[in-house]
């Protein structure tokens, strides 16, 4: 009754779509990239990691910047520890099916649908001369990109539930339309997932398009730059390193701390009694060194064998696209598409 939509493997799958839309955060590398380094060395998933270049043209890109971005993804996704041998790490745009169907979702979303999502709203508010038709059909593309691998598992933020939530709809709409095709995937939710905030506002989330340079830390910030930014944090006036009321800012660097060392908020509270925020934010500045440096050796490694990262992204494509493409020519099948 029900087809096989399994993978032939046992493990679960999980998708992971990242835009390049600019420099990765520290913030960035502490609540994902570290995470998924961690997932493939435990080994228990197959995972799909998908730059989403075809997503960031919705907004205005500068070509060449796009370009250097999507590249440097790559590049740093491997310098953070991914390994593109055990699973492959490709660019969205150079895997047709994508697009191919999203159009086939597209046909299923419905409007009043798309023009609840909370996204496109912002955005359209952010980027009002530019609301094009691309920015408003997002979410079928996100779902296409999701359900072309039956991905068990998909990481995302808050801010991208609401897509998930309709790529299930669609998902669960085409399966009583045209009989089992997608597996329903669900949000997959890291297990030390500590949320990174601004370094000058520690209310809100550490982010690259924050006008002020002092409030998050790129991976690629040179290292004086870095340490001089987590000198600047905001702290507060009690001068004593502890959780508490009114302690977001310190909170924020005991985070950061702990991420770089793996020490726990009870053991840095002991390390620091007695001392002040110098000596506090000294010691962060070190280990926030300590885990940039090999990220930045090893990228700019990377970045002088432009064959090999050439090798990853076309291998990793053929290996997606054979994937991708099986669950599309099922979906063209069962939409009543004349066979090629
Ligand atoms: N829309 C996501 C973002 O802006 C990126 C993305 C595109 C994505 N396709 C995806 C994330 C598929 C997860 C799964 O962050």
């Amino acid at each position: 009754m029900t087809e096989n939509i399994n993978n032939n493997t046992e493990k679960k799958r999980i998708l992971s779509g990242i835009q390049p839309s600019g420099a990765l955060t520290l913030g960035n590398y502490v609540g994902a990239l570290r995470n998924f380094v961690e997932l493939q060395e435990e080994g228990l998933y197959e995972s799909f990691y998908m730059i989403a270049d075809l997503h960031s043209i919705t907004v205005r890109q500068e070509p060449k910047n796009l370009r250097k971005n999507t590249m440097d993804l790559l590049a740093l996704f491997i310098a953070c520890g991914l390994d593109p041998k055990k699973d492959p790490i490709f660019f969205q745009s150079h895997i047709p099916a994508h697009l191919q169907l999203s159009w086939v979702l597209t046909c299923n979303t419905y409007m009043g649908e798309l023009s609840r999502m909370t996204q496109f709203k912002d955005k359209s508010r952010k980027h009002e001369n530019n609301i094009n038709a691309g920015l408003f059909t997002y979410p079928s593309l996100m779902a296409a990109d999701i359900l072309l691998y039956q991905a068990d598992l998909v990481p995302v933020g808050e801010d991208q539930r609401q897509h998930l939530e309709l790529t299930r709809d669609l998902a669960n709409r085409f399966n009583n339309l045209y009989s089992e095709t997608f597996k329903i995937p669900e949000a997959y939710t890291p297990k030390v997932g500590a949320r990174i905030m601004s370094l000058q506002d520690p209310t809100q989330k550490m982010s690259k398009s924050d006008p002020n340079e002092n409030s998050y830390i790129l991976l690629l910030d040179p290292i004086d730059k870095a340490v001089k930014k987590i000198k600047r944090a905001v702290t507060d006036s009690e001068a004593c390193v502890k959780r508490g009321e009114g302690k977001d800012g310190v909170m924020n660097l005991m985070s950061i701390y702990s991420a770089a060392t793996n020490k726990s908020f009870d053991e840095i509270e002991l390390e620091f009694e007695g001392k002040g925020y110098g000596d506090f934010k000294a010691a962060v500045a070190e280990a926030v060194a300590y885990t940039l440096k090999p990220i930045q050796e090893r990228y700019n490694d990377l970045m002088k064998n432009k064959d090999y990262l050439e090798e990853v992204y076309k291998e990793s494509a053929a290996r997606a696209s054979y994937v991708a493409n099986k669950t599309l020519s099922k979906v063209y099948r069962k939409v009543g598409f004349v066979q090629p």
